[in-house]
């Protein structure tokens, strides 16, 4: 386990494992816990023994409870909020990585945390989740992608309601709206996120990784180019394996 502190990471058989680690703040995204992710999320993404991504949070009662309020608006000013974004783009980190990354949640997802776990491509929810996004309520609006994701993920109807409302979903309402994909118990989130994992990670590289760009860049295609961007990447992916067969 690498010694960080409010995220620890963890390689093993293929899988990297990023647990959150401030249960006593409810796992609070704070600036720390940026700057650890985005140096962890960089080493999933260039360690070739990583194969597959997993997100959990430590402690019983929450994945995250969304942006630390004790720094929030603490920046000195817009320009180096904007900087540091700039320079630690953990969300635009997430998203540009290939590999699988599988999200486990439980307690309270708010905010930044189902931001977090829309920027993973699995969501495994435990029966005592429950999911918001209250930052309306805060006079803010998302700052995580959010405004973005959520819909992608439920639709506009959905997502606006959830927005503009700020109401937490309990994990089986989550599940019907396609927020996240199964709901488990929650003595089985974190085995069954390692099922997953263990599954996906028993395949190429190569081919997840292009299984997942169709997908995920596809969607923001019309259809005419989704379909160009597949039978590109279907391309590449067989010159490859041609001349490894050589
Ligand atoms: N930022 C910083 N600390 C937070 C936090 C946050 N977003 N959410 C919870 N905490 C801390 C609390 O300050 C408290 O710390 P303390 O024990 O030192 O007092 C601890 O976590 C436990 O939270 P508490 O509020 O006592 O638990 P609860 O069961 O009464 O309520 C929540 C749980 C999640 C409903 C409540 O903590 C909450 O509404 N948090 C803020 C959610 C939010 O608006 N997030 C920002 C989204 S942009």
């Amino acid at each position: 386990m690498t010694a960080s502190e409010v995220v620890l990471y963890e390689k093993r058989n293929g899988i990297g494992y990023m647990t959150l680690n401030r249960p006593k703040a409810l796992n609070a995204y704070n600036m720390q816990m940026r700057d650890e992710l985005f140096e962890i999320l960089g080493a999933i993404r260039e360690d070739p023994d990583v194969k597959v991504g997993v997100l959990r949070a430590a402690g019983d009662r929450a994945f995250c409870a969304g942006a630390d309020l004790t720094e929030f608006l603490t920046a000195p000013s817009p320009v180096v909020a904007r900087q540091v974004r700039w320079e630690r783009d953990v969300w635009g980190l997430f998203l540009g990585i290939d590999k699988p990354l599988i999200a486990a949640l439980h307690g309270y997802v708010l905010g930044s945390g189902i931001e977090m776990a829309l920027c993973c491509d699995i969501r495994i929810a435990s029966e005592d989740a429950q999911i918001g996004v209250p930052e309306t309520g805060l006079g803010i609006i998302p700052a995580a992608g959010g405004s973005q994701t959520v819909p992608r993920a439920v639709g506009a109807g959905r997502g606006l309601e959830m927005l503009l409302t700020g109401r937490r979903v309990a994990a089986d309402e989550a599940c019907r709206m396609g927020l996240v994909n199964r709901v488990v118990p929650r003595d089985d989130l974190w085995p069954e996120a390692d099922r997953l994992a263990g599954r996906i990670g028993a395949f190429s590289a190569a081919v997840l990784g292009r299984a997942k760009r169709a997908i995920n860049r596809g969607l923001d295609l019309s259809l005419e180019e989704g379909l160009e961007l597949e039978a590109r990447l279907g391309a590449t992916l067989l010159q490859e394996r041609m001349k490894e067969a050589r």
